[in-house]
């Protein structure tokens, strides 16, 4: 159990030791009989077993740590001297002495990280969020975001710090900004929506704005009237539009034909209003975004796509996992390399256990987007291996976040113990919507 655990400190020790934790578990079965099914049985601790757990809380102690560590029960099990497992430890050269070494530089090893952690927090200020909104000096005001290439680092980074002042108003219940006039932004939906939809429309409110929410049967986007020329009225009573299509080059239109800030709210290429989200879920979580790996499991999809042109431009490293025939856009990696400076910035591959190795984030999404609903039987066949399940979570550590856009297939693209386990923080994904479109608005309609 504890060679099984990949992250483990028990896995990292035996590594420095040379004793390779998978040569441990061949061993183990080797030396194993086949018992019968004991399922159901009243299956007890033996007394070997007993000793190593009893022991290793003796060794805590005397480590002065605050948990029973993996490294703490193997160091018991060799001490125990008697059982399989301490003969194979004993066998592969592992001792006692050279094993407490190694428990010394993993504890030093944490505590440096723990420090750093608390380095590496989100430091947030109203007052200069606040004058980004007033200054403009991201220069964000009457500018469109269709694409996460739209923004460089630094206006990232100022609209983190805004989602943060916005996230700050609504649970202080103060107001951090909001307009003295009341702006109005267009909502314009193809495709079903929640978060998108509330949140948006929650946020204007929440500025003193007012919203109108523009559904398929609505406007006939394209076929009763054309594109530009639904963005050439829209222009004269509204101050944003933001737009969920099917097409992305309806938002290019859109963008090109009026002189207001056109937001896109999910195209079949990007989704960049949540990878803003996602990123204030993560700042939050992790203190920082650079020199993070972000694991993505799954459909080389939209969502996808704002991640590795994002990803590229704050630092992160995304390692992406899909089906053949299920890749990424070329252009959009190639495009995320060029941002990034460095290749390996965006690591393919069709292996779910190679992207997810060591990672500080599994990423997943619906395995059949939006419009593509006839493909669904065939997606499930192909994608049947690309499941953020237990057992991949496995190979990241305890404090690996786990990430999904949602709507979740729950039983599908993920299972029902890592959505609602303690690495999951998709609802914090939901909430900072909210705060990271709040940011968006007041920063391109401006004050
Ligand atoms: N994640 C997301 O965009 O959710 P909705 O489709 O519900 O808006
Ligand atoms: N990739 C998904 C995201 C939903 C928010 C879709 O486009 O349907």
């Amino acid at each position: 159990g504890l060679a099984s655990v990949k992250s483990s400190g028990a896995v990292k020790a035996l590594d420095a030791l040379g004793a390779h934790a998978e040569t441990i578990i061949r061993q183990i079965e080797l030396h194993t009989p086949h018992s019968a099914n004991v399922e159901g049985a009243n299956v007890e601790l033996g007394l070997d077993s007993q000793y190593c757990v009893r022991r290793a809380e003796e060794i805590r102690q005397e480590y002065k740590s605050e948990f029973v560590k993996s490294e703490y029960l193997l160091l018991a099990i060799l001490e125990e001297g008697k059982s399989l497992a301490s003969h194979i430890l004993k066998v592969m050269d592992v001792n006692a002495d050279r094993l407490k070494e190694e428990i010394v530089k993993l504890q030093n090893h944490d505590e440096d990280n723990i420090a750093s952690e608390s380095e590496a927090k989100f430091e947030f200020n109203a007052t200069e969020a606040l004058d980004l909104i007033l200054t403009d000096s991201l220069k964000l005001r009457g500018t469109s975001l269709l694409s996460m290439t739209d923004l460089t680092k630094e206006q990232i980074m100022g609209i983190m710090q805004v989602a943060a002042l916005m996230d700050h108003s609504k649970k202080t219940r103060e107001s951090g900004f909001s307009w003295n006039y009341p702006r109005s932004l267009a909502m314009i939906f193809e495709k079903p929506s929640l978060r998108t939809r509330v949140t948006f429309d929650l946020g204007m409110q929440l500025l003193g704005g007012t919203t109108t929410i523009l559904g398929p049967a609505e406007i006939g986007l394209g076929s009763r009237e054309s594109v530009p020329d639904v963005a050439r009225n829209l222009e004269r009573w509204v101050d944003a539009v933001m737009a969920r299509v099917f097409e992305h080059k309806v938002l290019v239109e859109l963008r090109d034909n009026c002189s207001i800030p056109v937001i896109n709210a999910l195209s079949d290429l990007e989704h960049p209003c949540q990878i803003l989200a996602d990123f204030y879920a993560i700042l939050c979580k992790k203190g920082k975004l650079e020199g993070l790996k972000l694991a993505w499991v799954g459909d080389g999809n939209n969502v996808l796509h704002s991640l590795m042109l994002g990803g590229a431009a704050v630092g992160m490293t995304v390692s992406a996992a899909f089906p053949v025939g299920y890749e990424p856009d070329p252009e959009v990696i190639a495009k995320a390399r060029e941002i990034a400076g460095r290749e390996d910035a965006i690591v393919l591959t069709n292996d779910p256990k190679v992207a997810a190795a060591d990672a500080d984030i599994v990423y997943t999404d619906v395995w059949t987007s939006m419009g593509q609903e006839k493909e669904m039987i065939a997606r499930v066949h192909a994608f049947r291996a690309f499941q953020v399940n237990e057992d991949l979570m496995k190979l990241t550590s305890p404090e690996s976040l786990f990430m999904h856009c949602l709507p979740a297939h729950r039983g599908d693209e993920v299972t029902d113990g890592v959505l609602d386990g303690p690495q999951s923080i998709v609802f914090d994904q939901a909430e900072a919507r909210l705060y990271a479109q709040q940011a968006v608005l007041a920063l391109t309609i401006g004050p």
